[in-house]
C-alpha cells in the first residue's frame, strides 16, 4: 500500500510517523513545497526504522508529485496553521489557494486515491479538495470528529479514572466552536456515561472538547499536531485496513440528516473503498438544533468560498 501525505508540517510529519511506526502502509511519501524539507523530515523518521522495529519505508519529495504516483490513500495537511487570536475560518482565503492546487496535483498522479483533507477550516477546505477533485464524495472527506471524539474521550477518562480505551462516543457537526457531542451516545464500558458522571461535570467537559484545539493554540502559539496527525493515520488505517471503523467523518451529504450539498462530520463506516455508508441516527429535537447550528456555521464559511471564486 502507498499513502502520500501533503504537507510536511507538524501534523503531516507525525501522521507520516505513525503510519511508519505502525506499519499502516509500507511506502510513505511525504510532500512539501519547501525545499529539503519533506526530504529531512522522511529521512528522520526513516533513522527511526531501526529503532522502532519497523520497515515502512518513508520518503520526501520537494513537490514532486511524480514521487506520489498511484497512492492508495492520501492525506492533505497543507496550509498554514492558526495563531492565537485566529480561528479556524480566518484561515481560509490562504488555505484554499493551497489546498486547491495540492488537489489538482493529487489527482493528476493518483486518480483513484481516497483523499482525507486535514487542513483547516476542516470542513470547508474538504468542501474546496472534493470541488477541485471531481470524484466520487466517497473517495473525499475530511479528518475531524476522530480528533474531537478523542479530545473528548480523552477528557473524559481524566474525569473518571478510566482507561480511554473503554470509552465510545460520537461528535457530529463541523470542526469548529459549534461541533456537537452526543452524551446520549457516549458510553464507558457498555455504561451510558451519564450514569457515571455529574451532568455540570460532563457539560464541561463538552464545552472544553469544543474549544480543545483552542486550549492547544494558547498553550503553544500554534495549533496541535500529536493528535491531529495520529487521528489521520487511523483513518488511513482504517482504509488501507478495510476495517470498515466506525467514525465521525466530514462526509458530503446529500439528503441525510435533512441536508443536502454540505460538507458536516456524521458517524459513517470507513473502509477500503473510502466512505462506504454514512449512518444516520436518530437524533432527538435538542440534538437536531445543535446539528443544524453546527450546519449553518459551516454553510456559512462554504458561502465565503464560494463567493472567493477560488474553486471552480
Ligand atoms: C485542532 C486543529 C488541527 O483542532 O484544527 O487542533
Amino acid at each position: 500500500m502507498k499513502v502520500t501525505v501533503v504537507g510536511a508540517g507538524n501534523v503531516g510529519a507525525t501522521c507520516a510517523d505513525v503510519l511508519a511506526k505502525r506499519e499502516i502502509a509500507n511506502e510513505i511519501v511525504l510532500l512539501d513545497i519547501k525545499d529539503g524539507f519533506a526530504e529531512g523530515k522522511a529521512l528522520d523518521i526513516w533513522e527511526t526504522s531501526p529503532i522502532n522495529m519497523y520497515d515502512s519505508r518513508t520518503t520526501g519529495s520537494t513537490n514532486d508529485y511524480s514521487k506520489t504516483k498511484d497512492s492508495d490513500v492520501v492525506v492533505i495537511t497543507s496550509g498554514i496553521p492558526r495563531k492565537p487570536g485566529m480561528s479556524r475560518d480566518d484561515l481560509i482565503a490562504t488555505n484554499a489557494g493551497i489546498v486547491k492546487s495540492v488537489t489538482e496535483n493529487v489527482v493528476k498522479h493518483s486518480p483513484d486515491a481516497k483523499i482525507i483533507c486535514v487542513s483547516n477550516p476542516l470542513d470547508v477546505m474538504t468542501y474546496c479538495t472534493y470541488l477541485t477533485a471531481k470524484i466520487d464524495s466517497s473517495r473525499v472527506f475530511g479528518m475531524a470528529g476522530v480528533l474531537d471524539t478523542a479530545r473528548y474521550r480523552s477528557f473524559l477518562a481524566m474525569e473518571l479514572d478510566v482507561s480511554p480505551k473503554d470509552i465510545q462516543a460520537v461528535l457530529m457537526g463541523g470542526h469548529g466552536d459549534t461541533m456537537v457531542p452526543l452524551p446520549r451516545y457516549t458510553t464507558v464500558g457498555g455504561i451510558p456515561v451519564t450514569e457515571l458522571i455529574a451532568e455540570d461535570k460532563l457539560n464541561d467537559i463538552i464545552e472544553r472538547t469544543k474549544f480543545g484545539g483552542g486550549e492547544i493554540v494558547k498553550l503553544l502559539g500554534t495549533s496541535a499536531w500529536y493528535a491531529p496527525g495520529a487521528a489521520a493515520a487511523q483513518m488511513v488505517e482504517a482504509i488501507v485496513r478495510d476495517q470498515k471503523r466506525i467514525f465521525p467523518v466530514c462526509a458530503w451529504l446529500q439528503g441525510e440528516y435533512n441536508m443536502k450539498d454540505i460538507y458536516l462530520g456524521v458517524p459513517v463506516v470507513l473502509g477500503k473503498n473510502g466512505i462506504e455508508k454514512i449512518l444516520e441516527l436518530d437524533l432527538n429535537p435538542e440534538e437536531k438544533a445543535m446539528l443544524e447550528e453546527s450546519a449553518s456555521a459551516v454553510k456559512n464559511v462554504m458561502k465565503v468560498l464560494d463567493d472567493m471564486d477560488v474553486v471552480s
